[in-house]
């Protein structure tokens, strides 16, 4: 058997990776029938299964996507502000999605961040956030980085809401 736990992020991870809405709650039909018909039935049979045999733990996905997000996020928060544009160890990250490397006001970034050719978006973050040191060599952050992909994948999502300005 598999835990609730398990089930759910194996549903979420489908829902992430192919674009699967059968764990959504059911908002954004649009936006489900275009995924649906780019990602095909095979899919989309087996996480419908899932979410027919456990119907609780999947509802709401993005509320539960975004708490584990910001559970994640308490290991940054100490050096990190997501939400007010106030610096502390590491730059705040309000405006993060499509803001280059480097490019906080007023920051005291290291050469390698300043001089790293890249804009924050899903791709760049994860890469970067996997694996610091590896992927901007130099760079200051003292954090070793985030392996485990539904850790990674919950901490996006929750950036991605939270640091986006109205
Ligand atoms: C110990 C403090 C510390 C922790 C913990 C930390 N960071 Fe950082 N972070 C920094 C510092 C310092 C920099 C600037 C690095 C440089 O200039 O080389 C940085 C840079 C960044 C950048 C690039 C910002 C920009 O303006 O280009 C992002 C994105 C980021 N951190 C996200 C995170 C996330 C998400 C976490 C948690 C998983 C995290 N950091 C954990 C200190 C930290």
């Amino acid at each position: 058997m598999l835990g609730g736990r398990r089930r759910r992020a194996l549903c979420l991870a489908a829902l992430l990776a192919f674009g699967l809405t059968a764990c959504d709650g059911g908002d954004d039909q649009g936006e489900r029938d275009d995924r649906t018909e780019r990602t095909g039935g095979e899919d989309s049979g087996a996480a419908e299964s899932a979410a027919d045999t456990q119907p609780s733990a999947v509802a709401g996905p993005d509320r539960a996507l975004f708490a584990e997000g910001r559970d994640v996020f308490r290991r940054c928060a100490a050096c990190h502000n997501a939400t007010a544009r106030q610096n502390k160890v590491g730059p705040h990250l309000v405006g993060l999605f499509g803001r280059a490397a480097g490019a906080v006001e007023g920051f005291r970034y290291s050469d390698a961040m300043r001089r790293a050719d890249i804009v924050w978006d899903e791709e760049t973050l994860r890469a970067y956030l996997r694996d610091p040191r590896g992927y901007i060599p130099g760079n200051r952050m003292a954090f070793p980085g985030i392996r485990r992909e539904d850790d990674l994948d919950a901490l996006i999502a929750y950036l991605r809401a939270v640091t986006t300005p109205d």
